[in-house]
C-alpha cells in the first residue's frame, strides 16, 4: 500500500473557499480507481469535520495536521488525538518541521503526541530532515538517526504499523529546491537501518517511509518514485486538487 498525503496547512479560509474545494475534489477524483494507494487530507482542525463529511470515502481518508500533548481538558484552544479519532479522522502528522520551527516543539511534546495518536488508532505521519546547514556540515545521518530514536523509541513493537516515517529535508519544504534521487534513497536507506535497529528486521514490511518537499507532478518522480519511496506527503499541491490527484495516480501506477 501506499499513502499520497495532503497536508494543507493554514488554508482555506472562507466557507466559499472550502466549498470550491470540495467541488474541485469531487470532480477530479470521479470515477479515479487507485489499485494501491491510500489518499490522505489533513486540513486545519476547523475543517475536519466536514472534509470527513463530504469527501471520506474507500478511497480518500482524512488526517489532522496537529494534536496537543494531553488527551483533554483546560487546554484553551487546543485537540486531542482523540478527538480527531471521534470525529472521523485516521491520521496524525507529528514532528512536522514547521511546528519544531514556529512553535519550539521538544521531544517530550512530539514523544507524548505520538503516543496518544497511537493509542487513539491513529496511523502517525513521523517528519524527519535535515536543515540546510546541517546538510552542508554532513550531519543528515546524524539528525534523521536522532529524530528517529527521540520520538519513536517507546513506541511498542506491537503498534509500529500505526508508524508512517517522511522524509521530508527541511531546505526542500515549501522552497522550490528538491534533492536528487540519490539523496532520497540514501537517506531513506538511513531511515530503514535505523528503523531495524529499533524494531528488528521485519520493521521495513511494517513501517511506510515517504517522501515530502516540494512535490508536484512534475517533481514525483524523481524524488519519490525512483527512489521507491511509500509514498509523498504533498503541501502546496495539494490544494489543487487536480495536481495532488494527478500526484495520486503517478504514485499508483505500477507501470510507470
Ligand atoms: P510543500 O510542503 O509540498 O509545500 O513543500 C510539504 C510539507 O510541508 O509537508
Amino acid at each position: 500500500m501506499k499513502y499520497v498525503i495532503g497536508n494543507l496547512k493554514m488554508n482555506l479560509l472562507t466557507p466559499a473557499e472550502r466549498e470550491r474545494y470540495f467541488e474541485s475534489f469531487a470532480k477530479e477524483i470521479k470515477g479515479k480507481k487507485f489499485m494501491d494507494t491510500k489518499v490522505v487530507l489533513c486540513p486545519p482542525a476547523i475543517h475536519m469535520e466536514s472534509f470527513v463529511g463530504k469527501l471520506s470515502s474507500k478511497t480518500v481518508q482524512i488526517g489532522a495536521q496537529n494534536v496537543f500533548w494531553e488527551e483533554r481538558g483546560s487546554y484553551t484552544g487546543e485537540i486531542s488525538a482523540s478527538m480527531v479519532k471521534n470525529f472521523g479522522g485516521d491520521f496524525l502528522i507529528v514532528g512536522h518541521s514547521e511546528r519544531r520551527k514556529y512553535f519550539s516543539e521538544s521531544v517530550e511534546q512530539m514523544k507524548a503526541k505520538a503516543s496518544l495518536a497511537i493509542k487513539a488508532g491513529l496511523s502517525m505521519v513521523y517528519c524527519v530532515g535535515e536543515s540546510a546547514q546541517e546538510r552542508s556540515s554532513g550531519k543528515t545521518h546524524k539528525i534523521i538517526k536522532q529524530q528517529l530514536e527521540d520520538v519513536l523509541g517507546e513506541v511498542p513493537n506491537s503498534k509500529i504499523e500505526n508508524i508512517i516515517v517522511a522524509y521530508e529535508p527541511i531546505w526542500a519544504v515549501g522552497s522550490d529546491e528538491i534533492p536528487s534521487s540519490d539523496d532520497v534513497l540514501g537517506a531513506k536507506i538511513i531511515i530503514k537501518k535505523q528503523l531495524v535497529e529499533m524494531f528488528g528486521n521485519g520493521a521495513l514490511e511494517r513501517i511506510k517511509i515517504l517522501y515530502g518537499g516540494s512535490v508536484n507532478s512534475k517533481t514525483v518522480k524523481q524524488i519519490c518514485i525512483d527512489p521507491e519511496m511509500d509514498g509523498v506527503l504533498v503541501g502546496r499541491e495539494s490544494l489543487i486538487p487536480y495536481e495532488f490527484l494527478k500526484i495520486s495516480e503517478i504514485i499508483d501506477d505500477k507501470n510507470r
